[in-house]
């Protein structure tokens, strides 16, 4: 090039600095410096007649638009689970400050919760309950949440599947909300117990009737010969019930997990991510400290 160019010397710029694309206009003003470099080296004086451009010159009508679907400058997305070491997202959304954060966890859970709503994210109530074994076994599964106040988060489920029985000899649990397109993870630390059977059963009532009449049918979490046992025994319930009201069964009911911390992880450009973990100091105070990421 320097031959063709009668110029002598380094011809590339030594490294370079990548910028992520934010919106539109930071796009369009990409695209502009892009089309006036031949300019400005003195090579073309219109942007147009550079042969070698890739792009269009900015006109209202033929300006490329940027991508902002998930998926889109921002992700990489392969598509074969063999190429699952390249799946990644960078995080620009938002920032997590402690000036921003509110001072109690559970107002800073309502503004997330109720942004999570907004967004219109898929069943944003469901949340990765952790329990363990005495012996320290850990277990997972998804929940929905239920209700949240000062006194914590309340799910309902079979008091005697693994969960109740894990529950049972270790109150100690995790919950874990995800809400991808937020780019947002709460955890909540603390132990679970029973909420009063008035609280359950009036949850309960509000349960469609199938579902109350699932509850009796399912001994959740032991072997079953086969799917026709379970619909046989929902079947034989109905009858039984027919005109009636379903009672609450006694094993099914609702957990309120009492947080004693709570962490709020908002993903960062370049994984410096922002987290900021509340924990418990009694008498309904709380602190806020940062994590690395
Ligand atoms: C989105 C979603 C929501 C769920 N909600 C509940 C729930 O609120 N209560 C419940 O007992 N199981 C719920 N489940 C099923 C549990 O994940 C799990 O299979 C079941 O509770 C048995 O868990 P265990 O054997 O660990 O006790 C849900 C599953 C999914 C995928």
């Amino acid at each position: 090039a320097n031959r063709i160019l009668g110029k002598r010397g380094q011809f590339w710029q030594e490294d370079y600095f990548d910028r992520y694309i934010r919106d539109q206009p930071h796009f369009d003003a990409t695209l502009e410096y892009i089309n006036q470099n031949p300019v400005k080296a003195g090579l073309y004086r219109n942007p147009q007649d550079w042969p070698f451009r890739g792009t269009t010159t900015p006109e209202p009508s033929t300006t490329p638009r940027l991508s902002t679907t998930p998926g889109g400058p921002r992700a990489s997305r392969p598509q074969k689970a063999s190429d699952v070491s390249n799946l990644r997202k960078e995080y620009i959304r938002d920032g997590l400050k402690e000036d921003d954060a509110h001072p109690n966890p559970i107002e800073q859970f309502r503004k997330w919760f109720e942004e999570a709503l907004a967004a219109n994210l898929h069943e944003p109530n469901a949340m990765t309950l952790a329990t363990a074994s005495s012996g320290g076994k850990p277990s997972a599964r998804v929940v929905l949440l239920k209700g949240f106040d000062e006194r914590g988060f309340v799910f309902y489920t079979n008091y005697e599947g693994r969960k109740g029985r894990e529950l049972k000899e270790n109150s100690y649990c995790t919950l874990v909300f995800y809400w991808g397109e937020l780019e947002r993870q709460v955890r909540i630390e603390g132990r679970a117990s029973r909420v009063s059977a008035e609280e359950s059963d009036e949850y309960y009532r509000s349960r469609p009737r199938g579902s109350r009449l699932s509850a009796w049918a399912s001994e959740q979490s032991r072997l079953v010969a086969g799917r026709g046992a379970l619909e046989e025994r929902l079947r034989g319930l109905e009858d039984e019930y027919e005109g009636r009201e379903v009672p609450r069964p006694p094993f099914w009911g609702g957990y309120r997990a009492e947080p004693e911390a709570i962490e709020f992880w908002q993903g960062r450009e370049n994984r410096l991510h922002d987290r900021l973990l509340y924990r418990s100091s009694g008498g309904g105070g709380w602190s806020i400290e940062r994590l690395q990421p």
